[in-house]
Protein backbone atom coordinates (compact mmCIF):
# COMPACT_ATOMS: atom_id res chain seq x y z
CA UNK A 1 0.00 0.00 0.00
CA UNK A 2 2.76 2.41 1.00
CA UNK A 3 4.81 1.90 -2.54
CA UNK A 4 1.40 2.34 -4.19
CA UNK A 5 1.40 5.63 -2.44
CA UNK A 6 4.66 6.31 -3.84
CA UNK A 7 3.97 6.02 -6.81
CA UNK A 8 0.73 8.37 -6.61
CA UNK A 9 2.97 10.94 -5.01
CA UNK A 10 5.79 10.64 -7.22
CA UNK A 11 3.02 10.66 -10.41
CA UNK A 12 2.19 13.75 -8.78
CA UNK A 13 5.32 15.89 -8.91
CA UNK A 14 6.12 14.77 -12.56
CA UNK A 15 2.63 16.32 -13.44
CA UNK A 16 2.80 19.51 -11.03
CA UNK A 17 3.29 22.63 -12.84
CA UNK A 18 5.91 23.46 -10.59
CA UNK A 19 8.25 21.13 -12.33
CA UNK A 20 6.79 21.43 -15.52
CA UNK A 21 7.71 25.30 -15.63
CA UNK A 22 10.99 24.27 -15.82
CA UNK A 23 11.36 25.92 -18.76
CA UNK A 24 14.09 26.95 -21.96
CA UNK A 25 13.09 30.46 -21.00
CA UNK A 26 14.72 30.00 -18.03
CA UNK A 27 17.65 28.04 -18.84
CA UNK A 28 18.54 30.14 -21.29
CA UNK A 29 18.24 33.25 -18.55
CA UNK A 30 15.96 35.81 -21.25
CA UNK A 31 15.04 37.25 -17.62
CA UNK A 32 18.24 39.05 -17.21
CA UNK A 33 17.30 41.45 -20.03
CA UNK A 34 13.38 40.42 -19.87
CA UNK A 35 10.15 40.71 -17.00
CA UNK A 36 8.70 37.49 -17.99
CA UNK A 37 6.11 37.54 -14.87
CA UNK A 38 4.43 41.14 -14.42
CA UNK A 39 5.77 40.95 -10.77
CA UNK A 40 9.61 41.17 -12.27
CA UNK A 41 11.32 44.31 -11.79
CA UNK A 42 12.14 46.70 -14.55
CA UNK A 43 14.64 45.48 -16.83
CA UNK A 44 16.86 46.48 -20.13
CA UNK A 45 14.47 44.73 -22.62
CA UNK A 46 11.16 45.07 -23.88
CA UNK A 47 8.35 43.29 -21.47
CA UNK A 48 7.66 39.30 -22.72
CA UNK A 49 4.64 38.46 -19.86
CA UNK A 50 2.11 39.20 -22.52
CA UNK A 51 3.70 37.45 -25.52
CA UNK A 52 1.20 35.01 -26.06
CA UNK A 53 -1.65 38.48 -26.28
CA UNK A 54 1.44 40.64 -28.68
CA UNK A 55 3.09 38.40 -30.98
CA UNK A 56 2.43 36.12 -33.97
CA UNK A 57 4.03 32.63 -33.31
CA UNK A 58 5.83 32.41 -36.86
CA UNK A 59 7.67 36.09 -36.23
CA UNK A 60 8.65 35.15 -33.02
CA UNK A 61 10.35 31.55 -34.42
CA UNK A 62 11.90 33.56 -36.97
CA UNK A 63 13.10 36.46 -34.75
CA UNK A 64 14.39 34.25 -32.30
CA UNK A 65 16.42 32.18 -34.29
CA UNK A 66 17.64 35.63 -36.69
CA UNK A 67 17.31 38.90 -34.07
CA UNK A 68 17.44 42.52 -36.23
CA UNK A 69 16.64 45.76 -34.42
CA UNK A 70 13.28 46.74 -33.98
CA UNK A 71 13.93 49.77 -31.05
CA UNK A 72 17.78 51.80 -32.76
CA UNK A 73 17.72 54.31 -30.22
CA UNK A 74 17.14 51.54 -27.19
CA UNK A 75 14.25 50.10 -25.26
CA UNK A 76 11.72 52.82 -23.36
CA UNK A 77 11.42 50.65 -20.78
CA UNK A 78 15.41 50.42 -19.98
CA UNK A 79 16.19 51.76 -16.96
CA UNK A 80 19.57 53.54 -18.90
CA UNK A 81 17.32 54.52 -21.14
CA UNK A 82 17.89 58.20 -20.89
CA UNK A 83 21.28 58.03 -20.11
CA UNK A 84 21.58 57.35 -23.74
CA UNK A 85 23.49 54.07 -23.39
CA UNK A 86 21.87 51.41 -25.84
CA UNK A 87 21.29 47.44 -24.28
CA UNK A 88 20.50 47.39 -28.06
CA UNK A 89 24.09 48.11 -29.09
CA UNK A 90 24.95 44.28 -28.46
CA UNK A 91 23.94 41.79 -30.64
CA UNK A 92 20.89 39.72 -29.31
CA UNK A 93 21.47 36.49 -28.40
CA UNK A 94 20.34 33.74 -31.47
CA UNK A 95 18.94 30.25 -30.11
CA UNK A 96 18.73 27.42 -32.66
CA UNK A 97 15.75 26.26 -34.80
CA UNK A 98 14.39 23.78 -32.13
CA UNK A 99 14.91 26.05 -29.50
CA UNK A 100 13.49 28.92 -30.74
CA UNK A 101 10.16 26.51 -31.87
CA UNK A 102 9.91 25.55 -27.93
CA UNK A 103 10.94 29.07 -26.61
CA UNK A 104 7.84 30.59 -29.24
CA UNK A 105 5.71 27.86 -27.70
CA UNK A 106 6.43 29.03 -23.61
CA UNK A 107 6.18 32.66 -24.93
CA UNK A 108 2.90 32.38 -26.60
CA UNK A 109 1.44 30.56 -23.40
CA UNK A 110 2.43 34.50 -21.51
CA UNK A 111 -0.80 36.24 -21.88
CA UNK A 112 -2.50 38.92 -19.34
CA UNK A 113 -6.15 39.49 -20.56
CA UNK A 114 -8.39 37.51 -23.04
CA UNK A 115 -8.32 40.43 -25.60
CA UNK A 116 -11.61 41.76 -27.43
CA UNK A 117 -12.07 40.27 -30.72
CA UNK A 118 -13.11 43.48 -32.22
CA UNK A 119 -10.68 44.47 -35.09
CA UNK A 120 -10.64 40.40 -36.67
CA UNK A 121 -14.57 41.19 -37.34
CA UNK A 122 -14.07 43.86 -39.55
CA UNK A 123 -13.96 43.93 -43.42
CA UNK A 124 -10.60 44.76 -44.95
CA UNK A 125 -9.94 48.37 -45.69
CA UNK A 126 -11.03 50.01 -49.10
CA UNK A 127 -8.77 51.80 -51.52
CA UNK A 128 -9.99 54.83 -50.78
CA UNK A 129 -9.90 54.49 -46.48
CA UNK A 130 -6.41 53.29 -46.43
CA UNK A 131 -5.66 56.54 -48.38
CA UNK A 132 -7.19 58.44 -45.46
CA UNK A 133 -6.18 56.21 -42.72
CA UNK A 134 -2.47 56.68 -44.07
CA UNK A 135 -3.49 60.78 -43.75
CA UNK A 136 -3.95 60.50 -40.52
CA UNK A 137 -1.17 57.94 -39.41
CA UNK A 138 1.38 60.56 -41.33
CA UNK A 139 -0.59 64.28 -40.54
CA UNK A 140 -3.35 64.16 -37.53
CA UNK A 141 -1.63 61.81 -35.26
CA UNK A 142 1.65 62.19 -36.53
CA UNK A 143 2.48 58.70 -35.82
CA UNK A 144 5.63 58.63 -37.99
CA UNK A 145 7.37 61.10 -35.83
CA UNK A 146 8.30 58.14 -33.64
CA UNK A 147 7.77 54.71 -35.97
CA UNK A 148 9.55 54.08 -38.72
CA UNK A 149 7.10 52.96 -41.02
CA UNK A 150 5.84 52.61 -44.48
CA UNK A 151 4.29 54.38 -47.11
CA UNK A 152 2.02 53.61 -49.94
CA UNK A 153 5.13 53.43 -52.21
CA UNK A 154 6.62 51.02 -49.95
CA UNK A 155 9.31 53.20 -48.78
CA UNK A 156 10.42 53.21 -45.00
CA UNK A 157 10.12 56.47 -43.24
CA UNK A 158 9.85 57.95 -40.07
CA UNK A 159 11.46 58.38 -36.79
CA UNK A 160 13.01 55.96 -34.62
CA UNK A 161 12.31 56.61 -30.87
CA UNK A 162 9.47 54.12 -30.62
CA UNK A 163 9.68 50.37 -31.94
CA UNK A 164 9.56 49.84 -36.15
CA UNK A 165 6.44 49.46 -37.30
CA UNK A 166 7.24 48.23 -40.72
CA UNK A 167 6.59 44.85 -40.57
CA UNK A 168 3.97 45.42 -37.62
CA UNK A 169 2.09 43.02 -40.11
CA UNK A 170 3.66 40.22 -40.27
CA UNK A 171 4.45 40.63 -36.06
CA UNK A 172 1.92 42.00 -33.61
CA UNK A 173 -1.77 40.67 -33.33
CA UNK A 174 -4.02 42.87 -34.45
CA UNK A 175 -5.96 42.65 -31.55
CA UNK A 176 -3.14 43.59 -28.98
CA UNK A 177 -2.25 46.46 -31.52
CA UNK A 178 -6.04 47.56 -31.01
CA UNK A 179 -5.87 47.19 -27.28
CA UNK A 180 -2.91 49.07 -27.48
CA UNK A 181 -3.60 52.14 -29.14
CA UNK A 182 -7.07 52.54 -26.83
CA UNK A 183 -4.62 52.15 -23.56
CA UNK A 184 -1.12 51.70 -23.60
CA UNK A 185 -0.71 51.71 -19.75
CA UNK A 186 -3.02 48.52 -19.19
CA UNK A 187 0.06 46.79 -20.38
CA UNK A 188 2.95 48.89 -19.62
CA UNK A 189 3.21 52.09 -17.21
CA UNK A 190 5.98 53.61 -17.80
CA UNK A 191 4.67 53.74 -21.61
CA UNK A 192 6.15 56.63 -23.95
CA UNK A 193 3.17 56.43 -26.41
CA UNK A 194 1.17 59.13 -26.65
CA UNK A 195 -2.84 58.06 -25.58
CA UNK A 196 -5.02 59.68 -28.39
CA UNK A 197 -8.44 60.46 -28.58
CA UNK A 198 -10.04 59.16 -31.33
CA UNK A 199 -13.78 56.80 -31.91
CA UNK A 200 -13.12 52.97 -31.46
CA UNK A 201 -13.93 52.91 -35.35
CA UNK A 202 -10.91 55.17 -36.26
CA UNK A 203 -8.66 52.93 -34.00
CA UNK A 204 -9.68 49.96 -35.55
CA UNK A 205 -9.39 51.20 -39.00
CA UNK A 206 -5.91 52.50 -37.83
CA UNK A 207 -5.08 48.67 -36.70
CA UNK A 208 -6.44 47.81 -39.52
CA UNK A 209 -3.95 49.68 -41.70
CA UNK A 210 -0.89 48.87 -39.32
CA UNK A 211 -1.20 45.26 -40.39
CA UNK A 212 -1.09 46.03 -43.53
CA UNK A 213 2.56 47.07 -43.25
CA UNK A 214 4.91 43.87 -44.08
CA UNK A 215 8.17 43.11 -44.84
CA UNK A 216 7.21 42.27 -48.50
CA UNK A 217 5.47 45.07 -49.37
CA UNK A 218 8.70 47.12 -48.82
CA UNK A 219 10.19 48.55 -51.99
C1 LIG B 1 21.47 40.95 -22.86
C2 LIG B 1 20.05 41.21 -22.75
C3 LIG B 1 19.08 40.26 -23.43
C4 LIG B 1 18.98 38.88 -23.29
C5 LIG B 1 19.85 37.94 -22.47
C6 LIG B 1 17.83 38.49 -24.07
N1 LIG B 1 17.24 39.59 -24.66
FE1 LIG B 1 15.61 39.58 -25.82
N2 LIG B 1 15.85 41.58 -26.19
C7 LIG B 1 16.77 42.39 -25.58
C8 LIG B 1 16.62 43.75 -26.09
C9 LIG B 1 17.43 44.96 -25.67
C10 LIG B 1 15.58 43.70 -27.05
C11 LIG B 1 15.05 44.84 -27.91
C12 LIG B 1 15.72 44.78 -29.26
C13 LIG B 1 15.14 45.74 -30.25
O1 LIG B 1 14.01 46.18 -30.04
O2 LIG B 1 15.79 46.07 -31.26
C14 LIG B 1 15.10 42.33 -27.07
C15 LIG B 1 14.05 41.88 -27.86
C16 LIG B 1 13.45 40.64 -27.74
C17 LIG B 1 12.23 40.25 -28.37
C18 LIG B 1 11.36 41.13 -29.24
C19 LIG B 1 10.47 41.90 -28.29
C20 LIG B 1 9.72 43.04 -28.89
O3 LIG B 1 8.82 43.56 -28.22
O4 LIG B 1 10.08 43.47 -29.97
C21 LIG B 1 11.97 38.97 -27.98
C22 LIG B 1 10.78 38.12 -28.37
C23 LIG B 1 13.05 38.55 -27.13
N3 LIG B 1 13.94 39.59 -26.99
C24 LIG B 1 13.15 37.30 -26.54
C25 LIG B 1 14.25 36.88 -25.81
C26 LIG B 1 14.43 35.51 -25.35
C27 LIG B 1 13.42 34.38 -25.54
C28 LIG B 1 15.64 35.47 -24.70
C29 LIG B 1 16.33 34.26 -24.10
C30 LIG B 1 16.66 33.22 -25.08
C31 LIG B 1 16.20 36.82 -24.75
N4 LIG B 1 15.33 37.63 -25.43
C32 LIG B 1 17.38 37.19 -24.19
C33 LIG B 1 17.71 41.99 -24.65
C34 LIG B 1 17.97 40.69 -24.29
C1 LIG C 1 5.94 60.57 -29.17
C2 LIG C 1 6.30 59.37 -29.85
C3 LIG C 1 5.20 58.43 -30.33
C4 LIG C 1 4.13 58.72 -31.16
C5 LIG C 1 3.76 60.06 -31.77
C6 LIG C 1 3.45 57.46 -31.37
N1 LIG C 1 4.08 56.46 -30.70
FE1 LIG C 1 3.60 54.47 -30.77
N2 LIG C 1 5.06 54.08 -29.41
C7 LIG C 1 5.98 54.99 -28.94
C8 LIG C 1 6.92 54.31 -28.04
C9 LIG C 1 8.08 54.96 -27.32
C10 LIG C 1 6.52 52.95 -28.01
C11 LIG C 1 7.20 51.82 -27.26
C12 LIG C 1 6.58 51.44 -26.00
C13 LIG C 1 6.58 52.53 -24.99
O1 LIG C 1 7.63 52.98 -24.55
O2 LIG C 1 5.49 52.95 -24.67
C14 LIG C 1 5.36 52.85 -28.90
C15 LIG C 1 4.70 51.66 -29.16
C16 LIG C 1 3.77 51.49 -30.17
C17 LIG C 1 3.21 50.23 -30.57
C18 LIG C 1 3.60 48.87 -30.01
C19 LIG C 1 4.81 48.40 -30.76
C20 LIG C 1 5.64 47.42 -30.05
O3 LIG C 1 6.31 46.71 -30.73
O4 LIG C 1 5.65 47.37 -28.82
C21 LIG C 1 2.32 50.48 -31.58
C22 LIG C 1 1.48 49.47 -32.33
C23 LIG C 1 2.31 51.91 -31.79
N3 LIG C 1 3.19 52.50 -30.91
C24 LIG C 1 1.52 52.57 -32.73
C25 LIG C 1 1.43 53.94 -32.84
C26 LIG C 1 0.46 54.63 -33.68
C27 LIG C 1 -0.55 53.95 -34.59
C28 LIG C 1 0.65 55.97 -33.49
C29 LIG C 1 -0.16 57.12 -34.05
C30 LIG C 1 -1.60 57.05 -33.79
C31 LIG C 1 1.77 56.13 -32.56
N4 LIG C 1 2.21 54.87 -32.18
C32 LIG C 1 2.31 57.33 -32.16
C33 LIG C 1 6.04 56.32 -29.24
C34 LIG C 1 5.14 57.01 -30.05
Amino acid sequence: MKSFLYILMGGWFLCSPILSHASLIQEKECSECHRVSKDDTEKSGPDLFYSGNKFQASWLKQYLQNPITIRSAGSTGDPDFLKGIQANSQKHPAVSKKDAEQITKELMALTLYDLPEEVNLLEPLTKGLKAKIKYQFERTFSCISCHQSLNLAGKVRGGISGPSLVNAGNRLQARWAASWLKSPKTFSNKSRMPVYKMEDEERLQLTQFLMTMKNENKR
